[in-house]
């Protein structure tokens, strides 16, 4: 490319050699100077169009991620592919499935052609899930059995194994989702309350886990997935309890699965922010055998439980190690907190975080 200033110097040296061409040598460095020039703002008009295109394509894609975004990018990805998500054969045993995300995973679960380990402590609730199972996926009785029992009970766990592998022999995929969640100023809430939603939420989760991770090693291969929470990832105010359960999830379960790397087992973390279910009703507080008593109502800003267990259902056919399932602005803040921890937690929390703010998102109004 020729600039201004080796055309400059192109004349300069023709003049010093005395060259008497004078005519010729400056039309032909005009030209070269012409083209140079074009084809310089050629390549600046085409960089500029790039980066107009790259600006608006990021514009364009962070408005459609605003929009439609419901789980992480990754998450999504694999949805999208469609793909039947194949669970023939495979026992699948899930805590907590006799209302909420539990009960629509076995539904998910179960079209898919799993067999169905459900637990729960409702057994009435439990057997009308079981029944629907059946009636879903037109599968023989044998392949849904009912384990009641209550997860804080760790006495019984060894027995529940047992009953879970006198049945079906197997064990490919444990769910880990039975939990309680609470609602409580943090200087409000009584230790006792601390360690009942930690003896549910975590302690039971992890002793069941361990007893089946005997089963998985000796079978060389093994899935356990948790059900996590947008409290998992980030400080969910005035939940400190639950918060603080979700976040030792994730410390338990993140050591498990650096240390089962060589064992061809897997762990998946899955994470969703406010989902249609129970949870809420039964919600504690700060005091011990007080129910916080919110009743959702069906115009709440929530995810329907459908979705989420079927973005659920892709994430176990993948074995994602993580994924997130949420609706926006939360899924949004998910990403802030990760990716731009000091922005989200100097300015976001600091700006949007009053009490009134949370109280009315958490609700899902
Ligand atoms: N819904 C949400 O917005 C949301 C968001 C993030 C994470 N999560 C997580 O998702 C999981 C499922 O909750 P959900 O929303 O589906 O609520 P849910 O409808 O209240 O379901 C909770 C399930 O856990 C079981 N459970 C509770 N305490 C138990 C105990 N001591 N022993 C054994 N089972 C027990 C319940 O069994 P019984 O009914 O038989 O007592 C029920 O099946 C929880 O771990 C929760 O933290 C939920």
């Amino acid at each position: 490319m020729l600039t201004r200033a080796k055309a400059d110097c192109l004349l300069t040296v023709s003049h010093v050699k005395g060259q008497d061409s004078f005519p010729v040598c400056q039309i032909v460095t005009i030209c070269f100077f012409k083209i140079g020039c074009c084809q310089h703002s050629f390549v600046m008009e085409l960089l500029t169009f790039l980066w107009i295109f790259i600006l608006l394509s990021l514009v364009v894609g962070f408005a459609l991620f605003l929009l439609y975004a419901d789980a992480d990018l990754t998450l999504l990805f694999y949805h999208s592919l469609n793909r039947p998500r194949d669970f023939r054969n495979k026992v699948v045993w899930i805590t907590g499935a006799s209302s909420g995300i539990g009960e629509y995973l076995a539904y998910a679960l179960v079209k898919s052609g799993a067999k169905l380990a459900l637990s729960g402590v409702n057994v009435e609730r439990l057997t009308a899930v079981g029944e629907r199972c059946k009636e879903i996926s037109k599968c023989r009785a044998e392949n849904i059995l009912l384990v009641p029992f209550q997860i804080n009970d760790f006495e019984v766990h060894d027995e529940c194994v047992e009953k879970v592998l006198d049945h079906f022999s197997q064990i490919d995929i444990l769910v880990n989702n039975a939990g309680i969640s609470q609602r409580a100023d943090f200087a409000d809430i009584d230790i006792a309350v601390d360690q009942q939603l930690f003896n549910v939420n975590v302690f039971g989760t992890v002793n069941l886990t361990r007893k089946v991770l005997r089963h998985f090693l000796e079978r060389k291969k093994g899935h356990v997935v948790v059900t996590s929470s947008t409290a998992g990832k980030l400080g969910a105010p005035y939940s400190s309890a639950y918060t603080g359960s979700k976040h030792a999830l994730h410390g338990y379960f993140e050591c498990l699965r650096s240390e089962m790397v060589e064992e061809n087992i897997d762990v998946t973390m899955v994470c969703p922010g406010p989902v249609f279910s129970n949870l809420t009703d039964r919600c504690v507080t700060g005091k011990v055998g007080e129910k916080y008593g919110h009743k959702q109502q069906p115009t709440d800003k929530k995810m329907s439980t459908e979705r989420c267990c079927d973005l659920m259902a892709t994430a176990i056919a993948y074995k994602l190690d993580e994924c997130w399932i949420c609706i926006q602005p939360i899924l949004f803040m998910y990403y802030m907190a990760q990716y731009c921890p000091t922005v989200f937690r100097k300015l976001v929390v600091k700006l949007i975080f009053n009490r009134q703010r949370v109280m009315k998102m958490r609700q899902g109004r």
